[in-house]
C-alpha cells in the first residue's frame, strides 16, 4: 500500500496511551509544531516533525504527501453513545415538552420511545440502512470515525435483531466504524406492560442467545431509571449478558440518582453513561472502577436539565468521556461543535480534556482504546485535519464545524468542499 505523509501541520494534538485517561491525566496531550503523520497498511507508521518523519522514512517516489501547513491533525472523534438508527421523528413530543410535558410521563402515556418503536418497526431493514446511511454520512463530516449506535427501538425478538443486523451491515460498509450494542431494555413493550421482570427474563432467555449466536452485539446496555428499569432488573440483565460474553454498559442516573452509577462500577460495566444526577458516593464508585463515566451534554442542553457534575467526578478521578446521545427523543442532534461548546463553555472542562474525552476516552468506551483514539505509532489512522492551527480552536470557533478532511484507517474517506471560512 502507498504511503501517505502529512507533512508541515501547524499542530498534532493527541492524548496517548491504550486505555482511558483518568482524572488529571485527562488533561496531558501531545502537542507537537510543524508536525508530520505517515500511514501505511492502514495503521500509523511514524509520528512527529516534519523533520524527524522524513528524515526517519524519506518518501518514496509513489508516496502521497499531503502540505498541512495552517491546519491542526488531531484523532478521529469517537462517538461512544448514539441511537441513530430509528424511525420517525418525535418533533411534537418535543414541542409538548417545551411546553412542561415530562419526559417521563410521555413514556408512560405510550408516547416517547414507545412512539420510535411503532414507526422502527413499521421500517424494513433497507429503508432503516437508507436512514442509517444518511445519518453516519453526517457524523463523518463532522469528524466522527467510529461510532456506537445501539438499538433499543424494536425492543421484541425481530425487530431488535433487524436494528443489529442493520447495525453490521452500516459497520460493514464502512468507512466509518459502527459498535453495536444490544439496549432491549430500554423501556418495557407493551406487550409486557406492568411485567418488567418478565421481559427482562425474555432478554435472557429468548433475544441475548439470538444475538449472541448471529454476533450481532458487542454490549448490553440498560435503561436504569425510577419508572423503566430498576437497579436490581439492570443487575440481573447485566450480569446474565456478561455470563454469555457481552460488555456493560448502562443509562444511568439520568433522572434521578437511582445508584446506577454504583452498579456500573461494582460489575464493572465498560461505561456509565448520563449521570446528571450521580451520587457522591457514585462518583467515588466510579473514580475507583475501570468503568468510564460517559457525559452527554446535548441531552442535558436539549431537556433544559442541569449538566453532569463533569468538572468535580474529573477532580475525583473519573474517566470521562463525551459523547452526542443521537435520538430522537432527548437528543435529536449530533452536533460535535455543540459538544465542545457544552464541554467547555458550561461543564468546565479544559479543551484538553474536551479533546481527550471525545477520542481517547471515547474508544475505551467502545472497548477500542487499544486500536482508535490516539495518533502513535501502530494505532489506525483515523486521523481528522482541522481547518485551523491549533485544536483550541474546537471551542474558541465556538459551535463552528472546522473538520476540512478525515482519514479512516489511512484512507481519506471525507473533504470538505470549501473548508470553514473562518480565514484563519
Ligand atoms: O439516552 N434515556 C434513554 N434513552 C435515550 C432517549 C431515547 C428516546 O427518548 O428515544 C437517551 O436519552
Ligand atoms: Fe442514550
Amino acid at each position: 500500500m502507498k504511503r501517505t505523509y502529512l507533512v508541515h501541520l501547524s499542530q498534532l494534538a493527541t492524548p496517548t496511551g491504550k486505555t482511558a485517561r483518568k482524572g488529571a491525566n485527562m488533561a496531558q496531550l501531545t502537542e507537537i509544531a510543524d508536525a508530520a503523520l505517515l500511514f501505511e497498511d492502514g495503521k500509523i507508521a511514524a509520528v512527529g516533525t516534519t523533520e524527524d518523519v522524513l528524515k526517519s522514512a524519506p518518501p518514496t517516489a509513489d508516496s502521497v504527501i499531503f502540505d498541512g501547513t495552517g491546519k491542526c491533525a488531531v484523532p478521529g472523534f469517537v462517538d461512544s453513545h448514539t441511537h441513530f438508527l430509528f424511525g420517525g421523528y418525535r418533533e411534537k413530543e418535543f414541542l409538548l415538552r417545551l411546553q412542561g410535558a415530562k419526559y417521563l410521563d410521555l413514556l408512560k402515556a405510550g408516547g416517547g420511545i414507545q412512539s420510535t418503536v411503532a414507526a422502527t418497526r413499521a421500517l424494513s431493514k433497507e429503508a432503516l440502512l437508507q436512514l442509517g446511511r444518511a445519518r453516519l454520512s453526517g457524523m463523518l463530516s463532522q469528524g466522527v470515525t467510529t461510532v456506537e449506535g445501539k438499538s433499543g427501538y424494536g425492543l421484541d425478538l425481530s425487530c431488535e435483531c433487524k436494528l443489529l443486523r442493520a447495525l453490521k451491515t452500516l459497520d460493514r460498509e464502512g468507512p466509518l466504524e459502527v459498535v453495536p450494542t444490544y439496549l432491549g431494555a430500554h423501556a418495557v413493550p407493551q406487550e409486557f406492560a406492568g411485567r418488567a421482570d418478565d421481559y427482562v427474563t425474555f432478554m435472557l432467555e429468548d433475544v441475548l442467545p439470538k444475538v449472541q449466536e448471529e454476533g450481532l452485539a458487542e454490549f448490553c446496555d440498560v435503561f436504569c431509571e425510577e419508572g423503566v428499569f430498576s437497579v436490581s432488573q439492570a443487575r440481573r440483565l447485566l450480569e446474565g449478558a456478561k455470563a454469555m460474553g457481552f460488555r456493560a454498559k448502562l443509562h444511568a442516573d439520568e433522572l434521578a440518582p437511582s445508584g446506577g452509577a454504583e452498579l456500573a462500577a461494582a460489575l464493572p460495566a465498560v461505561s456509565a453513561d448520563h449521570l446528571l444526577r450521580v451520587s457522591d458516593e457514585g462518583i467515588q464508585a466510579l473514580a475507583e472502577s475501570p468503568c468510564v463515566a460517559t457525559l452527554l451534554p446535548g441531552t442535558a442542553f436539549c431537556m433544559r436539565e442541569p449538566y453532569a457534575p463533569a468538572r468535580r467526578m474529573i477532580e475525583a478521578g473519573c474517566a470521562v468521556a463525551l459523547a452526542s446521545d443521537l435520538n430522537p427523543g432527548s437528543c435529536c442532534c449530533d452536533s460535535v461543535p455543540l459538544l465542545f461548546a457544552l464541554a467547555v463553555l458550561q461543564m468546565g472542562l479544559s479543551v484538553e480534556e474536551a479533546l481527550t474525552a471525545l477520542t481517547l476516552n471515547g474508544a475505551a468506551a467502545v472497548g477500542r482504546a487499544d486500536r482508535v483514539g490516539s495518533l502513535e505509532v501502530g494505532k489506525q489512522a483515523d486521523v481528522v485535519l482541522l481547518s485551523c492551527p491549533s485544536y483550541a480552536f474546537l471551542a474558541y470557533c465556538t459551535g463552528a464545524n472546522l473538520v476540512e478532511k478525515v482519514w479512516k484507517k489511512g484512507v481519506a474517506v471525507y473533504e470538505r468542499e470549501t473548508p470553514h471560512a473562518g480565514g484563519f
